[in-house]
């Protein structure tokens, strides 16, 4: 039996332009994650569980669009493996599905990493590897992935990411100084294709405006990257909020991600942003040790459905993968 595990993810910084080019900065959700669990099936065949979603399915029995049979064809095709043994393989998620912290690409991850070992494919798992693998899931679920996603489920350490051909600039680095973040869900379920396939007909619309709101998002990754990097809290705070603001103007916001992002502020946040595609998913606040619990409170009396807690540490600080 062979178990494997990825991390969701929140993005700090640059979430939609950075489809378009922009650089953009993301972190692990190390401690809310996707497992993936591969057995031998005495059976013939392979068996897809999925018992949080109440599936239990053949691969030869499912649908192209299957997000585990994906993974496993992909696995194949990549590992260039002619016939596949009899397996189960078994998902569970952590990860609240369709929220902006990023459950489609950490299911995926996980079960590439599982898999490839339980193959004996264990060599062939680099974070970079995983990632690409990843990537060809995520364009099946989301058309014009930027790759920000599977990056960082697969490296689960924060990233600085451009987007870039033939290769992204993936750059792996520490933040100077502890960030503590709540990660509120507004309980609105929203699809990142339909999201990121809106933002796509408003640039064609009017792309000289979406040109420059995507340029000062960059601007302010590229700011906020100096600021982590120099424990600058206080300035990271407030260039989520200004990334808010321009988030708003790509009309990706709406009335609860706003709401949530006002009373954090309103309570003392540092800054608060939406994460992710917006239109409902998750919305972010910083916060320092006085202000957690009264941001907390202003956030649940606002209606957050769920508040997570996730402190960015300085260094790697989740256990090693498989490989
Ligand atoms: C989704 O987590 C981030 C988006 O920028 C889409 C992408 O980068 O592929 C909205």
């Amino acid at each position: 039996m062979t178990i494997d595990t990825a991390p969701g993810k929140i993005i700090l910084f640059g979430e939609h332009a950075v489809v378009y080019g922009q650089p953009a900065i993301a972190a692990p959700l190390s401690h809310v994650r996707a497992y993936a669990v591969v057995k031998n099936n005495p059976n013939p065949g392979i068996r897809l569980i999925a018992p949080d979603l109440g599936s239990d399915i053949l691969l030869s029995d499912a649908d192209t669009d299957d997000a585990i049979a994906a993974v496993v064809t992909q696995l194949q095709k990549a590992a260039n493996i002619q016939e596949l043994p009899d397996l189960t393989i078994t998902v569970s998620s952590q990860i609240p599905i369709a929220s902006g912290l990023g459950s489609g690409a950490a299911i995926a991850a996980a079960v590439i990493r599982a898999l490839a070992v339980h193959l004996g494919l264990g060599y062939l798992l680099t974070d970079e590897w995983v990632s690409d693998q990843t990537y060809e899931i995520e364009k099946i679920h989301h058309g014009t992935p930027s790759g920000i996603d599977n990056t960082v489920v697969a490296y689960e350490r924060p990233v600085y990411f451009v987007r870039h051909q033939p290769r992204n600039h993936i750059e792996p680095f520490a933040v100077a100084k502890p960030l503590r973040l709540l990660v509120a869900d507004t309980g609105i379920r929203s699809s990142t294709k339909d999201v990121v396939g809106d933002v796509r007909r408003q640039w064609e619309l009017d792309s000289s405006t979406f040109n420059t709101i995507f340029e000062s998002c960059g601007r302010i990754a590229n700011t906020a990257r100096q600021a982590l990097e120099a424990g600058d809290v206080a300035q990271i705070g407030q260039l989520m909020t200004e990334n808010h603001a321009l988030l708003q103007k790509m009309s990706v916001s709406e009335p609860k991600l706003d709401r949530l992002v006002e009373v954090a502020l309103a309570a003392g946040a540092l800054g608060a942003k939406l994460s992710g595609a917006g239109r409902g998913g998750n919305m972010i606040a910083l916060v320092t040790d006085d202000v957690e619990t009264a941001v907390s409170t202003a956030l649940l009396s606002a209606n957050a459905k769920n508040i997570l807690t996730t402190t960015i540490l300085p260094t790697k600080n989740f256990p090693p993968q498989g490989g």
